[in-house]
């Protein structure tokens, strides 16, 4: 079945927090998923998922500073991969931010997930001299 990308809405957030949980069990204690996005919720409406057979089987959420775009948190059933899922997704997401003015895309990925790396560099994204940092601030 064609799959659907659209725009998060409250009443998937039970769904989205199972697939979470599932697919990044080992995420910080500071990444709950259900304080996350009822948070982001109410921050913008940056968050996308993907549907299959009415069921969801991805999500994605971003960001937007105004230039740049930022992706987060990129998800999909393990039992759904390699399907074009997370590109559908991500390019969906990308028209989202575009249609904001958008001109760049940026987003983080953990040492070692060679996996996402490897899904990234499918959709052309490269690898920059960028030292990241972070800093808890609870
Ligand atoms: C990374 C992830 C989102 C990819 O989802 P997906 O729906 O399977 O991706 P797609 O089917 O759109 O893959 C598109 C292409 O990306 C590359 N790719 C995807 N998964 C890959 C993997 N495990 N190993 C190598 N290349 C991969 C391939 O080139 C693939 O094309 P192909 O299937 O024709 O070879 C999914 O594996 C996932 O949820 N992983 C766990 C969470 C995670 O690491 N998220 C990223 C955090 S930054």
């Amino acid at each position: 079945m064609t799959p659907e990308f659209r725009h998060l809405e409250i009443a998937d957030t039970d769904a989205v927090v199972t697939l979470l949980q599932k697919v990044l069990p080992d995420d910080q204690p500071h990444n709950e998923p259900a304080a996350v996005l009822k948070l982001k919720m109410q921050t913008d409406k940056l968050s996308f998922v993907a549907i299959v057979d009415g069921t969801i089987c991805g999500f994605v959420m971003a960001g937007f500073d105004g230039h740049r775009g930022w992706l987060y948190q990129l998800a999909v059933d393990p039992t759904r991969r390699r399907s074009g899922l997370a590109t559908g997704l991500v390019r969906y997401a990308t028209e989202c931010l575009r249609a904001l003015g958008c001109k760049k895309l940026n987003l983080q990925v953990r040492e070692r997930n060679v996996e996402a790396e490897s899904f990234y560099e499918s959709l052309g994204f490269i690898k920059e001299p960028r030292t990241s940092m972070g800093k808890l601030v609870v």
